[in-house]
């Protein structure tokens, strides 16, 4: 049976680890070929060697979502590997505990981190946007983009203002697109999840698991496998009418 991603194009920022890793094997698995792009060319490698291993056809392109000219080429080299880009999952991004020391309060956050938090978190996001959509647009129109905010870009988190302040800007820049291009077949969402068991939660959740699942009303973590589900659903035809909307999966931690 042809998956719900059948013959399509994807990119994917962030592939290398994490919730992009897995939305990238996700895609493989529905029929989507994906490239995939990331900072770390070992990591990428890696989800490459996982599609490609359950038949599916990816290619890895190395690049930094602040720099213009490598979010430009990972769109020129998904055209050139695949003939066009139908799906985007822009997903890259940064915890507070990697651009500076944890459990700062807004006053004691240096500019230097809250640069590198919006840098990566919320214009890497512009930046693919803006290449994506010129690609969509010139060939006509169509395509579905999911952006990755977070329940961060929902609610205020202590200790996480410059974080907080990205992932909102993230749901700012999903609802502005999908306004703008819903006339091109071009549609623009954002995923907001919860808790998820990466990387990048790793050291805090070693530091806070129990204060932070008293929060959770499912009591867990969730995995990337949960996210990539539902990313997949929204890059799919299956949700043609979804616009401009902020999808929670988070255990039901925005709920409580
Ligand atoms: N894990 C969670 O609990 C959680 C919750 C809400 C939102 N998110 C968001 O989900 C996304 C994925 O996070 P994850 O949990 O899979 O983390 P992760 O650390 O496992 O993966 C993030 C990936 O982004 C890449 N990356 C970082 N900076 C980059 C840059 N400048 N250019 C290109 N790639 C870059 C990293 O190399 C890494 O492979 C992030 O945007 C994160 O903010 C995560």
């Amino acid at each position: 049976m042809a998956g719900i991603l059948q013959d399509k194009v994807a990119l994917i920022t962030g592939g290398a680890s994490g919730i992009g890793r897995a939305t990238a094997v996700a895609m493989a698995r529905e029929g989507a070929r994906v490239a995939v792009s990331d900072l770390s060319k070992d990591g990428l490698e890696a989800t490459v060697a996982m599609i490609n291993a359950q038949g599916g056809q990816s290619i890895a392109i190395a690049g930094d979502v602040t720099a213009e000219a490598d979010v430009a080429n990972m769109v020129a080299r998904t055209i050139s590997a695949f003939g066009r880009i139908d799906c985007a999952f822009n997903n890259a991004g940064v915890a507070p505990r990697s651009v500076g020391p944890a459990g700062q309060r807004t006053h004691e956050l240096s500019q230097s981190s809250v640069a590198t938090m919006l840098s990566v978190n919320l214009m890497g996001v512009f930046l693919c946007l803006k290449h994506e959509i010129g690609h969509m647009l010139a060939r006509g129109g169509g395509g579905a983009i999911v952006n990755t905010s977070s329940i961060a870009g929902l609610i205020g988190l202590a200790t996480s203002a410059h974080y907080v302040a990205a992932k909102h800007g993230v749901i700012g820049l999903t609802k502005s697109a999908a306004i703008e291009y819903a006339q091109d077949g071009i549609r623009v969402n954002c995923i907001n999840p919860g808790y998820i068991q990466t990387p990048m939660t790793k050291e805090t959740m070693e530091a806070r698991f129990d204060e932070i699942m008293a929060k959770v009303p499912m009591r867990r973590l969730g995995i990337p496998q949960e996210i990539a589900e539902a990313v997949v659903w929204m890059c799919s035809e299956k949700a043609s009418f979804m616009t401009g909307a902020s999808h929670v999966v988070d255990g039901g931690y925005s709920a409580a």
